[in-house]
């Protein structure tokens, strides 16, 4: 297959618009992938996305910030830094599993430490199978793994979450309770539409599975991700600028601006990929043929200079927002898959939504990072953190923290 790569900001974000580009970066995860939001294309993936936006609103999301977020937060954070000492990969994920497991309509009947454990394991499972495309090792044992899984979270969880979301539909469409008694969450809308995913109902079925657990890890893979980038980019900035780490705790908007600079820096998938389904002109100079592999680098679009600046590649909370540019760059995508849990994840800025706090979304990564640095975390001196070499994608495995407070 012919290639293109893009590197440059306007060059991707031309791609990201094209209706003709097709995704091609998870044909290698379809153990998991196939079928699902980000994989579909068209009309399939319109239809899809407008079922399932509807539980993305500003609203709803204004809310989690307010009460949800800051509880489920709080959970996690408190417990460990009484404990002195914490990894921010495991404080990230077990922190947005749980949102992440309510948007997708995950119940957890028992609410044990041990089911958070096992739907962690699931979680982690789940995106080793989504991200396969960058795996190191070998493909097929990840597959069989995540395979296996599947099966599992199936039995263990979704069947158990389907059932009772259909009794409520059932008693809906009798009548015995009105609509809004429902749960708001993806598994409800899809079993709503189920004759519309797929003909036969053993197809549904695999689609909805497949659905939930990409989203399960969709959601909180790239939220622990990114707060662990940004938990190290902050504290490697506070040792020449130690006045930013009042002001972070000091000013919402400020914390939410150094985790935007983050993000920019550290896609959560160092490239796109999109496929051609026609040939095209994405610029002058620039034919692309049907069929061609089109790689956006998002890496080094983000890095643009002629965007960002001379010192493009520094994190640098400081740098002033470029004229029509997001301060994250591409890190949400664009396009038909722009990230549906941006606002959720990034929060909203007083620029591209309210500026009061009564309408306005911190985001999950600010406030995470926010609770940390509210607890005195600094890095572990005794136990330095350590990169992830089972993917291509430039992730921490590990990065402990202690606290001083
Ligand atoms: C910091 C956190 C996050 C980052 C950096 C991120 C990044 C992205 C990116 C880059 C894409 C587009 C990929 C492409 O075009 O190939 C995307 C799509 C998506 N994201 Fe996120 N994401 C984050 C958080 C979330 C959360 C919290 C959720 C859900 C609760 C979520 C759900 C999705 C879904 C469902 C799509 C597919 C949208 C579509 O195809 O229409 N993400 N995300």
């Amino acid at each position: 297959m012919s290639e293109i790569t893009l590197t440059t900001y306007h060059d991707v974000q031309r791609a990201f618009r094209r209706k003709s580009l097709k995704q091609a970066l998870y044909d290698e995860g379809g153990v998991i992938m196939r079928d699902v939001l980000l994989t579909l294309h068209g009309d399939a993936h319109r239809s899809r996305r407008r079922l399932e936006n509807r539980l993305f609103r500003r609203e709803t999301f204004h809310l989690y910030d307010s009460e949800l977020i800051p509880r489920l937060i709080a959970e996690e954070v408190e417990p460990a830094a009484a404990n002195g000492r914490a990894d921010c990969l495991g404080i990230g994920h077990r922190a947005t599993l749980h949102l992440t497991a309510l948007i997708a309509g995950v119940d957890r009947p028992a609410g044990t430490a041990a089911e958070t454990e096992r739907l962690y394991h699931f979680d982690l499972t789940f995106s080793e199978g989504a991200t396969l495309v960058h795996a190191t090792g070998n493909r097929d044992a990840v597959r069989q793994r995540v395979a296996t899984a599947l099966a599992a979270f199936d039995e263990e969880f979704l069947q158990p979450s389907i059932a009772r979301r259909r009794s409520l539909l059932r008693e809906v469409r009798t009548g015995t309770i009105d609509e809004a008694s429902l749960s708001k969450d993806v598994l409800t809308v899809l079993l709503a539409h189920e004759s519309d995913l797929a003909d036969d109902p053993d197809t549904a079925a695999a689609i909805i599975r497949r659905e939930i657990a990409f989203f399960l890890q969709a959601g909180s893979h790239s939220s622990a991700n990114a707060f662990t980038h940004a938990m190290d980019d902050l504290l490697t900035w506070f040792e020449e600028h130690p006045q930013d780490r009042r002001r972070c705790l000091d000013d919402p908007l400020f914390m939410q601006r150094c985790v935007h600079e983050s993000l920019r820096l550290h896609p959560a998938s160092p490239v796109a990929w999109r496929v051609a389904t026609e040939d095209m002109v994405l610029r002058e100079g620039l034919a692309v043929a049907q069929g061609t592999r089109v790689i956006m680098d998002l890496m080094a679009a983000n890095r643009d200079p002629d965007v960002f600046g001379p010192d493009a590649a520094e994190f640098n909370p400081h740098r002033p927002e470029p004229e029509g540019v997001p301060r994250w760059g591409h890190s949400f995508g664009g396009g038909m898959h722009v990230c549906i849990g941006m606002e959720l994840d990034g929060g909203t800025t007083p620029d591209r939504g309210a500026a009061d706090r009564a309408h306005h979304v911190i985001g999950v990564v600010p406030q995470l990072v926010g609770a940390m640095l509210a607890h005195g975390a600094r890095r572990d001196p005794d136990h330095p953190p350590g990169w992830d070499d089972t993917s291509a994608r430039p992730n921490f495995a590990t990065y402990p923290i202690v606290f001083d407070q």
